[in-house]
């Protein structure tokens, strides 16, 4: 979860518990202050990605460190960001087990991690039509994926796999037509169902959800937001609070300046760029980056695409992840939360989702827990 939203102290909790945790590879230089005070101002877009470079190894390491051996550290990358290729290379240098890249198709991750065939790949797709092409491409290449994450747009935060807004909330998404769909392409490949877990990702706050989605195929679940707001997460207390106060009617999808649909909260910096977003798509038109960084292979803002978003999208989740609730763009998935609007320990959520009970609902339980960990 970008930017920095998930760094070491987040992904290394998680899989110091035995899940796997991510690291969102995004602008990390902003969890470093001493990375920042090189590039704070800087429009140099080879000094900021090399400093990015320098954090992501940073962060890397130290959620192994916290991680002592427990799960596994994984890396998000999104395909969609320009220096993506750069990023998948120094996950697998720096020591992430699972590289895991959404927002895009990674048609090109087997070559690209070829020197690490140690390193799970695990592309995000959220439709049977994706999945099919990742899977034929890559078995060109003798490879398969490690998993696969099925990330459902029509519940999931941030970037969605869908081409348009008004595609998030169609039925080929839904869970139950994604898995069986996909179980039916195994066979047809040849492919064991057990070679390749699935992980359903969207809006999962229950114990209920995950068993369901256990019996319909899933080996897994991914869950974003309500790690986000997690004690350990790593962003500022107000953006844990954005998150978790938010109402349903507060959550907003809109076009991402990246040329997808996103899903976030509705807070003052979003409300008065949507008033403002038909006028500045008419005006829209190529300028340069506005902060040198480059950070997207397509940006609506630098490239003039009208359809897409006209706003800054590192400047703003910058401000977010800072706690800036003025001017940040805070990403936020469509359902509630497991523990509503309270901030929670990681372990807490974990024990949560794997057996439904409330950490404190039953003390014996508890006593066993903690004589466990
Ligand atoms: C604040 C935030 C930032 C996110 N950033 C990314 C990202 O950088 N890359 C990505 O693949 N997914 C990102 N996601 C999506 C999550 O990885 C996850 O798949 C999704 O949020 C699942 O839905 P849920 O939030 O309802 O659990 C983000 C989610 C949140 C809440
Ligand atoms: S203007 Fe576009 S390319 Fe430049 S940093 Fe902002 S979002 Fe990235």
């Amino acid at each position: 979860m970008g930017v920095g939203i998930s760094a070491h102290k987040l992904a290394g909790t998680v899989a110091s518990l035995g899940a796997m945790g991510t690291i969102s590879s995004v602008d990390l230089r902003r969890h470093h202050p001493d990375l920042m005070a090189q590039t704070g101002k800087s429009r140099d877009k080879a000094l900021i990605d090399s400093v990015n470079l320098i954090a992501l190894d940073r962060e890397i390491q130290a959620a192994n460190r916290i991680a002592a051996g427990g799960g596994m550290v994984a890396v998000n990358i999104m395909r969609a960001v320009a220096e993506y290729a750069a990023y998948v290379r120094q996950a697998c240098e720096s020591g992430a087990e699972a590289v895991v890249v959404g927002a895009g198709l990674p048609l090109d991750l087997p070559e690209l991690t070829a020197d690490h065939p140690d390193v799970a790949l695990i592309p995000i797709l959220s439709d049977a039509r994706g999945i099919a092409l990742v899977l034929k491409k890559w078995m060109r290449k003798n490879r398969l994926p490690d998993a696969i994450v099925i990330e459902n747009p029509r519940h999931a935060a941030g970037h969605l796999g869908a081409a348009r807004l008004e595609d998030v909330d169609q039925p080929q998404f839904a869970f139950p037509v994604v898995l069986e769909a996909t179980l039916a392409l195994f066979r047809e490949l040849g492919i064991e169902r057990e070679r390749i877990p699935l992980i359903a990702a969207g809006g999962i706050h229950t114990h209920g959800q995950l068993s369901e989605l256990l019996a319909m195929g899933a080996s897994a679940v991914q869950l974003g937001t309500a790690f986000a707001v997690s004690e350990e997460g790593d962003a500022h207390i107000n953006f844990k609070k954005v998150l978790a106060g938010a109402r349903p009617e507060d959550i907003v999808t809109f076009m991402s300046v990246a040329g997808l649909p996103a899903r976030g909260v509705r807070t003052p910096w979003l409300a008065n760029y949507l008033e403002k977003e038909e006028k500045l798509q008419r005006k829209a038109g190529p300028k340069e980056c506005t902060v040198g960084f480059d950070c997207l292979h397509q940006c609506g803002l630098r490239d003039g695409m009208a359809k897409a978003g006209q706003f800054c999208i590192d400047t703003r989740l910058a401000f977010a992840l800072e706690g800036d609730v003025r001017r940040g763009l805070f990403f936020r998935g469509a359902e509630p939360l497991p523990f509503g609007s309270q901030i929670r320990p990681v372990k807490d959520l974990i024990e949560f989702l794997l057996t439904g009970r409330q950490p404190g609902d039953d003390p014996a339980f508890q006593a066993t827990v903690h004589a466990a960990a």
